[in-house]
């Protein structure tokens, strides 16, 4: 997965395009490049490493011209290297590309154009785009650009510059994002809006198969037969600073703070005023609908996966439907037994992570209804999807995803009560009684980010060792999972969550003196089971933190430190639970130095397989 940019205007591209590509540097990061038309010739510089690196390179030398494009990368084909970095460009030098996906057919069409005569710098699928627009060209930049499509297969996002026609750029999409800023005498293009919001918030969103000419006055876009399209704006409606730290030293701890707001703004206009039910207008299914499916199947990957294992239980303790929750890259290779009757869910932050966009176009040619939850608008999955309902979490930019995972799991939980409500399988009563439980968790969490410094001492205490377990039982296990990612992923500590009753089946072999064991244990109905787990890693001497909900005086007798959550109902405390977990990871990457938002070997979203 990449990041792409384009600029043409009167101004000069560099200063775009540096900007753009430091605001999809989340996308990937392990080399950048520019090319810039400077009235002669097409400079194309490029660098492994962040864009700090590129910017160090240039900084003597800044290409000058008006019309350019630009990347950042995260390597797929061919190891982060300068040569491998894009742009890249054909033999002549005449034509360069930037490029997010795989081209599938890249080996073929290569062998087919050394065989030609053309000669290859690098080891990536990207370049043999510009060698084939370089073969095909027959004196016209759209109508040469529209051949290479014709020939090439896979997922892709392009940008194109072409010396011989230089006052255009000519972009296209198929399965991955790209979307085109609207200037005044200027125009932008890039993989995504925070790059480009500073300069306007009008934006074409492109659609696959879509392909605009985009000079410093106009923006043509036609379909894949060449037949015009009439687009709308799309507006956006969220301001910079959103996309920006806003004062947080990291955006991981940003997002982490912002999630009452995330949070208050996912519930906030799903609830009826009376407070006595859930609504959700942008579903179109009728109750006889929603009431045919025999099954529910929810696949995602990563955090929102974890979401998933959530939305199950809810969806199966207030509904009563059975729920089976799979990864998106196992679910799509397995032959699954799924039909008409069967509501298919995927939940993805980015609306573009491949195996999820994959799995949810099987499920579709297997007939199933579909429903998407995502945070993006317009992204691939939301415009795949039979319906769609969003987290209103805004741009979520680090790599580790924090309001994302607590906004899927308020949508689960209001789309369970909404299930509910039309099955009669929850009493009135009792869903009034959830909703008000639901309208305090904003408030709830805002107290559990009120006092930081305890979670800061544990991660201190315990940043440097190796291993970290964590338990718990039934919703308690699913925030174990997202916890012991959280941690994994950011700061490189070796972390397992286990299922508390399973750890006498193997695990507890592994514990010993002084291991760090985070024991969930704020689920009342399993509550003496999971004391007795935390009793048997405290015999082996284990470090035990404890979570808890407020009011419960019992677990500290038993563990060595308590973190407290405010009370609430237990389908709810995952929500709560959740947010010390953060927190631990984010101190403890701090401790060890790591780079929070930018974790080693990862991207924000993951648009390959
Ligand atoms: O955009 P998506 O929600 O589809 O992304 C899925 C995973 O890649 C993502 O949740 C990943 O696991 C995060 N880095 C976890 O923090």
């Amino acid at each position: 997965m990449c990041g792409i940019v384009g600029y043409v205007g009167d101004k000069q591209a560099v200063d775009f395009l540096l900007e753009g590509l430091s605001k999809l540097e989340y996308r990937g990061y392990d080399s950048a490049g520019i090319a810039v038309y400077d009235g002669a010739k097409i400079r194309v510089e490029k660098s492994v490493g962040r864009l700090a690196a590129l910017r160090d390179k240039i900084k003597d030398d800044v290409p000058q011209g008006t019309i350019g494009i630009g990347h950042t990368r995260w390597a797929t084909h061919g190891r982060p290297s300068d040569v491998n970095a894009h742009p890249h460009t054909d033999c002549t030098g005449d034509f360069v590309v930037v490029h997010n996906g795989i081209i599938e057919n890249y080996l073929t069409l290569k062998e087919d154009l050394i065989e030609k005569g053309h000669s290859f710098k690098s080891e990536t699928d990207t370049e043999i785009v510009a060698h084939l627009l370089e073969e095909v060209w027959n004196g016209d930049f759209e109508a040469s650009v529209r051949e290479v499509l014709r020939r090439i297969e896979g997922s892709y996002s392009l940008v194109f510059m072409c010396k011989r026609e230089p006052d255009k750029l000519i972009c296209t999409k198929q399965d991955n994002p790209l979307v085109i800023g609207i200037g005044e005498g200027e125009n932008f293009i890039a993989s995504d809006i925070p790059a480009i919001i500073k300069r306007t918030r009008r934006t074409y969103i492109l659609n696959d198969g879509e392909l605009a000419v985009v000079t410093k006055d106009a923006i043509r876009i036609t379909n894949r037969k060449g037949e015009p399209v009439t687009k709308k704006v799309f507006e956006v409606n969220w301001n910079a600073e959103a996309a920006e730290k806003g004062g947080y030293e990291h955006f991981m701890l940003k997002e982490i703070n912002e999630q009452p707001k995330a949070v208050r703004d996912t519930m906030s206009q799903r609830i009826a005023k009376d407070g006595k039910c859930i609504t959700m207008d942008e579903l179109k299914w009728d109750a006889d609908y929603l009431n045919s499916f025999n099954q529910i199947y929810i696949v995602a990957c990563g955090t929102a996966y974890h979401a998933g294992l959530v939305g199950k239980y809810y969806i199966e303790r207030l509904v009563r439907v059975p729920v089976q929750v799979d990864v998106a890259s196992e679910f799509r290779y397995r032959d699954p037994i799924i039909d008409e009757h069967t509501l298919f869910i995927v939940v993805s932050q980015s609306g573009e992570t491949s195996d999820t966009l994959a799995a949810l176009k099987e499920s579709k040619r297997r007939g199933a209804k579909t429903l998407a939850l995502t945070n993006v608008v317009g992204s691939s999955i939301a415009r795949e999807a039979d319906q769609v309902i969003y987290t209103w979490a805004g741009p979520e930019i680090a790599v580790a995803s924090t309001k994302a995972y607590t906004t899927q799991l308020i949508l689960f939980f209001m789309l369970a009560l909404y299930m509910a409500q039309i099955k009669k399988t929850v009493t009135p009563e009792r869903i009034a009684e959830l909703i008000a439980a639901l309208k305090q968790v904003p408030a709830q969490i805002s107290e559990t980010l009120s006092d930081t410094e305890p979670i800061k001492t544990f991660a201190k205490q315990y940043g440097f060792n190796d291993d970290v377990f964590y338990i718990g039982r039934g919703l308690d296990y699913d925030v174990a999972l997202e916890g012991a990612l959280k941690l994994k992923e950011i700061s490189y500590i070796h972390a397992e969550a286990y299922a508390a009753g399973e750890l006498k089946h193997g695990t507890l072999a592994l514990i010993v003196e002084g291991v760090p064991v985070i024991a969930l244990a704020t689920q009342k109905s399993v509550y003496e089971k999971t004391l007795s787990n935390i009793k048997e890693v405290k015999a082996r001497d284990a470090v035990v933190i404890g979570i808890a909900a407020e009011g419960d005086e019992e677990l500290q007798k038993y563990v060595d430190h308590v973190m407290k959550v405010p009370e609430t109902d237990e389908l709810l405390l995952p929500i709560l639970a959740v947010v010390p977990l953060q927190l631990l990871a984010y101190y403890a990457a701090i401790t060890r130095g790591c780079d929070v938002d930018k974790p080693r070997n990862l991207a924000k979203s993951v648009t390959v397989e």
